[in-house]
């Protein structure tokens, strides 16, 4: 075998006396896929972010084609021929697609200036070659959908002098032509001798993807095999520590006659056209449709984030035609948001403030005074629910938390709400098998007890091992209703497309 290209020898780190990463050595070799899999916290990221320059290690050693290699900064670690998707997007979104492509800075010409031109011209020529539905460079990136500046992240990297590139969760966003793209890239990059670390928690993903795999569990490697070797269940097992036999939990509950909430012709600017919900009590109702189908518009709108054109909703036999995201609250629902870390989270703030801040309502005493005991108590009890794994829930700010761990704080929040009516876009997204077990429980027992959820996702498996009934967008409108009994990949696959 030849050598490896990058080789980790004993590296530790820890934040505040909490050990992260205990002696994680590991090899890379030219040319090769590596996945790297683990629960939510069991320090994937910080361990990337080590080789990335990101953050420095406590001790241990690595070496970059043979010799020992530190990085100071991301910058060092770029110049040496690494480059790192992040599993936040970090794009600026007051600036154009081109700028932030070439934002580590574009080739300069003869006087040492940049040709503005030439530049905006070739970031085009990325976006064609890996058919990201910008038309133009120049467009910002804040007014561009998730999936495309998620692209754009990749490309960021793609147009680097690159040996190594690493990958934290990049398809969260991506729609599956744009995955199909990038995995393609990823084929063609190996071939190119370019060494790939790929982090996901589709493990499906990452056995197709990978020539070699490990498994981190609490900071330990557990084991590195060959790809082939592995197979979903014994990834699990190693991430887990005990084997999950089922996907979904079995929760028997029946769905009511009674409406709790209603979607009523609501159209949004072009991309939502006169759609009708009804949702009853105890029901779980799925919405699939591809990516640009105008599901996240439609939920959006029914909450009250975004303005509707025409239309109403009925939230417990009142009609709104104006909803606000506060007359929601009021009327008990709950609104869990695909962008959950752009809009569910205090980033600064403690995991307890984060938690208590929806629930102020049941926390404030006579005198309007928040009861600290009751706070304490209450956002207790959603950390052990949720699994949420924190050093310190009174101090450790949510930025600090492992990408699923933040995931975990939104919905753990709006479900000590106590909603009787939720809206759930992609809750599952960039959580681990064991905590996606979890959520599904959760969910499935609040509609045993009479709630009704709203199920928004991209992945058909989930939706039908979770829902009563599933409704497919197309276009922004609705294009079929699918029963239980009915469920199918091809019927879904065909109304969606
Ligand atoms: N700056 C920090 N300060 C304190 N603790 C931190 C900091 N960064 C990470 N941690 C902790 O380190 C642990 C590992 O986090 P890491 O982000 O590496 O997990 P991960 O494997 O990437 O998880 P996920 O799948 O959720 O992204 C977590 O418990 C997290 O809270
Ligand atoms: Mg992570």
């Amino acid at each position: 075998m030849k050598d490896a290209v990058l080789q980790l020898n004993g590296i530790c780190k820890g934040f505040f006396g909490v050990q992260v990463l205990y002696d994680i050595s590991l090899d890379l070799f030219e040319g090769e896929v590596l996945g790297l899999v683990g629960e939510n916290g069991a320090g994937k990221s910080t361990l990337m972010n080590i080789v990335g320059g990101v953050l420095p290690s406590d001790a241990g050693t690595m070496k970059l084609g043979g010799r020992e290699y530190k990085p100071q900064s991301p910058q060092t670690a770029t110049q040496a021929g690494i480059s790192f998707i992040h599993q936040e997007l970090s794009l600026f979104t007051n600036m154009s697609v081109a700028e932030n492509i070439y934002i580590d800075g574009y080739p300069t010409g003869l006087f040492g200036r940049v040709d503005k031109k030439k530049m905006y011209q070739e970031a085009g020529k990325y976006l064609e070659k890996y058919h990201v539905d910008v038309k133009n460079p120049g467009v910002q990136v804040g007014e561009l959908p998730m999936g495309s500046r998620q692209m754009i992240e990749i490309i960021k990297a793609l147009v680097k002098e690159t040996k190594i590139l690493i990958f934290d969760e990049p398809t969260t966003s991506l729609s599956n032509r744009e995955k199909e793209i990038l995995f393609e890239t990823i084929g063609e990059l190996k071939k190119n001798g370019i060494s790939i670390i790929y982090i996901s928690h589709i493990l499906e993903d990452v056995l197709k993807l990978s020539d070699r795999i490990s498994v981190l569990r609490d900071g330990h490697i557990i084991e590195t095999k060959k790809a082939q070797e592995w197979s979903r269940e014994s990834l699990i097992r190693d991430m887990v520590g005990r084997s999950l036999k089922q996907v979904y939990p079995t929760i028997e509950k029946t769905t009511g006659s009674k409406v709790l909430y209603s979607i009523n012709h609501v159209s949004c600017a072009g991309l939502v056209k006169d759609v009708s919900i009804e949702l009853h009590e105890g029901e779980i109702l799925g919405v699939f449709g591809l990516m640009g189908a105008g599901r996240s518009e439609l939920v959006r709108a029914a909450f009250g984030v975004d303005p509707m054109e025409s239309g109403s909703v009925t939230i417990g036999g009142k009609e709104y035609a104006r909803p606000t995201p506060s007359d929601c609250i009021q009327e008990g629902m709950a609104f869990i948001t695909e962008n959950r870390r752009e809009e569910g989270l205090m980033m600064p703030k403690s995991v307890n403030d984060n938690i208590a801040m929806v629930m102020e309502r049941n926390l404030t005493g006579k005198f309007g005074v928040i009861d600290s005991r009751k706070e304490q108590e209450l956002t207790g009890n959603v950390i052990a629910a949720m699994g949420i794994k924190t050093a310190d829930p009174k101090s450790q700010p949510v930025n600090s938390l492992s990408g699923g761990n933040q995931q975990k704080v939104v919905i753990g929040k709006w479900v000590a709400t106590n909603p009787k009516i939720f809206i759930v876009d992609e809750p599952t997204r960039g959580i681990d098998v064991g905590a996606k077990y979890e959520i599904y429980k959760l969910l499935l027992k609040l509609a045993a007890e009479g709630a009704a959820i709203l199920f928004i996702s991209s992945e058909m498996e989930e939706l039908m091992g979770m829902c009563d009934r599933i409704l497919v967008m197309k276009d922004g409108s609705l294009a079929g209703s699918i029963e239980k009994a009915e469920f199918s990949q091809e019927t879904l696959g065909r109304m969606a497309l």
